[in-house]
């Protein structure tokens, strides 16, 4: 990012996000929370799901805050969900479109965010394409401000990797005896890193990160789960096999990245290569997928597929994070 800063550590950031107290002030990482608060937040979360057909879950917990999306990122489901998630708890939402912001003039990222919190917004939820921004903006906020990552560049993107958590208990229970199997470009994934970030700490039996060699991870990035490039022993009796889509927004260069035929007969999610896994096995991805490279549509169209329901709990998840950071918020002294 365009700072004279330096970079903030993981471990700076999984400090930085609790207060003295030790409640939840920001959502930086996953990386560094202990269980019980993830436990903590995915129960909340349990709280705002409905039944399909029924209205959404409501409260005025948030009534009177105000919370800004800062997207410097396109997206769909996080930043329609964190809109829904705000208002669904009574809080005033400002969408700023970034690309007609003054932004666009220059003005810093530093100077936006003092701009709005002199508008009294209580609450930023910022995506961006670069590391460190949401924790640059985190150091640089007032006392009573707090910054929710949603998705920072390949690093980090937590609150998909609680709804994923949220979506697997919902399906399997729990986490100690699973075997969960993450495809595809794991090296440039947020996603990937949150899900493995949360799967850890909550103690899951097996976690498989499977790519061709081009997309496979740092082994330090990703402590704890087995870096795999052959598809079939990578899904062999998975309870859970996630695909990931190839981000080619953050692959500079290409070359040796498979073409769509050949990445589709190797490490596609198809109904042939799903008979690896266990019968009962589920079928995630964060979207947007491409279908047909990734995975097939159908598949992901079908009966195994809990592709829809990541997106709804995804509402129920943020609204967990948005109003427990209210809490923090309403028990500072
Ligand atoms: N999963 C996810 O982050 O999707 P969007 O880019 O549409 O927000």
């Amino acid at each position: 990012m365009n700072t004279s800063k330096p970079r903030a550590t993981l471990a700076d950031e999984a400090t930085l996000q609790l207060d003295a107290s030790g409640n939840l002030r920001h959502l930086l990482t996953l990386k560094g929370l202990d269980k019980a608060l993830l436990i903590d937040i995915l129960d909340d979360a349990e709280g705002y799901l409905t039944d399909p057909g029924s209205l959404p879950a409501r409260s005025q917990s948030l009534a009177g805050r105000t919370v800004a999306n800062l997207f410097f990122e396109a997206s769909t489901r996080t930043r329609a969900s964190f809109d829904l998630a705000g208002k669904r708890l009574g809080a005033d939402v400002l969408n700023l479109d970034v690309n007609t912001s003054s932004r666009k003039k220059g003005e810093s990222i530093l100077d936006m965010i003092y701009t709005l919190q002199a508008m009294h917004v209580d609450i930023m939820v910022v995506r961006d394409a670069s590391d460190g921004v949401p924790a640059y903006i985190a150091r640089h906020v007032l006392p009573h401000v707090s910054i929710l990552n949603a998705g920072e560049s390949d690093v980090s993107h937590p609150t998909q990797g609680l709804l994923d958590m949220l979506t697997i208990r919902r399906h399997k229970g729990g986490f100690e005896n699973l075997v969960v199997a993450i495809v595809g470009d794991i090296r440039h994934s947020r996603v990937a890193m949150s899900a493995t970030h949360a799967l850890t700490t909550l103690g899951v039996g097996d976690l498989r990160l499977i790519s061709p060699p081009v997309l496979a991870p740092d082994e330090d990035r990703v402590r704890g789960a087995r870096i795999l490039d052959n598809l079939p022993e990578g899904l062999a009796d998975a309870d859970v096999v996630m695909a990931l889509r190839i981000q080619r927004e953050r692959i500079g260069n290409l070359d040796g990245i498979p073409g769509i035929d050949e990445y589709f007969a190797n490490y596609g999610i198809s109904h042939e290569s799903i008979k690896h896994a266990k019968p009962d096995a589920i079928v995630m991805h964060p979207g947007p997928m491409n279908r047909g490279i990734e995975i097939e549509g159908s598949l992901a169209d079908g009966p195994r597929s809990v592709i829809t329901e990541q997106v709804t709990n995804g509402v129920a998840v943020r609204m967990a994070v948005l109003d427990r950071v209210g809490k923090t918020m309403a028990a500072r002294p």
